[in-house]
C-alpha cells in the first residue's frame, strides 16, 4: 500500500514541488493534496501544474481542526510534511498524527527558532549575529514552535560578506537536496 503524504505550505511552495518531483519516479508514496492557509499563495499554481488538488483553510478551521482532519481522512493521509508553513500546528491535528508531522526550519535549531523566526527574519538574524554557519533543521512537530526532536541537520558556511539573501540561497540549496531524501529515509 502506498503511503500518502499531505504537504502544507504558506507561500511559494518550491520545497513542496521539489519533494513531489523527487518522488515522482519512485514507488510506495503519493502526494494526494496540498493544503495552505493562504488562498493567494503561489503553491496553488504549482499544485495546478502538478495536477494535485490544493485547498485553503481559514484560521478557524485550522484551530478547531475538524474540517482539515476529515479532509486528511478522506484522502487517507498517513503523514504530514510542513514545507514553508507558517502557522503553529493546532492540537487536534497534532493529536491525530502523533509523530507523523515533520517541518523544515531554515536555520540550525535551537538557534534562530521560535515565534516570528521565519523566512527572511531568520537569515537576517543569522547575519546580524555574525554567525559563521547556518543551515537547515528537519524536525518532528510538537506543540511548541521549532522544538520537536531533530531528525536531520545540514550546515552551510556564512561569510562576513554574505547578505541575508545570500544565506537564504545557500539554505534553499540544502533544503532541496536533503528534505526529500530525509523523508525517504524516515518513512520508506
Ligand atoms: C523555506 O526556506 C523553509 O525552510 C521556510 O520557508 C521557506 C519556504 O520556501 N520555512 P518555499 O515556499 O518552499 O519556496
Amino acid at each position: 500500500m502506498n503511503k500518502k503524504i499531505a504537504l502544507f505550505s504558506s507561500g511559494s511552495g518550491s520545497n513542496a514541488e521539489n519533494i513531489i518531483r523527487y518522488f515522482s519516479n519512485k514507488t510506495g508514496v503519493e502526494f494526494p493534496l496540498i493544503l495552505s492557509n493562504k488562498s493567494e499563495a503561489y503553491v496553488h499554481e504549482r499544485a495546478r501544474n502538478l495536477g494535485i488538488p490544493s485547498f485553503t483553510f481559514t484560521r478557524e478551521e485550522f484551530n478547531n481542526g475538524t474540517n482539515i482532519i476529515s479532509l486528511l481522512d478522506d484522502y487517507k493521509i498517513d503523514y504530514v510534511v510542513l514545507a514553508g508553513f507558517l502557522l503553529k500546528i493546532s492540537t487536534p491535528i497534532l493529536q491525530t498524527f502523533p509523530n507523523k508531522i515533520i517541518n523544515i526550519h531554515p536555520a540550525l535549531l535551537p538557534k534562530f527558532g521560535g515565534k516570528g523566526m521565519y523566512g527572511h527574519h531568520v537569515h537576517q538574524a543569522v547575519v546580524d549575529a555574525k554567525e559563521t554557519t547556518s543551515g537547515i533543521t528537519i524536525h518532528y512537530v510538537n506543540e511548541n514552535y521549532d522544538e520537536g526532536n531533530v531528525i536531520f541537520q545540514a550546515v552551510c558556511p556564512v561569510l562576513p560578506s554574505d547578505s541575508p539573501e545570500m544565506v537564504a540561497e545557500k539554505v534553499h540549496a540544502l533544503e532541496y537536496e536533503h528534505f526529500p531524501k530525509t523523508i525517504e529515509k524516515l518513512w520508506f
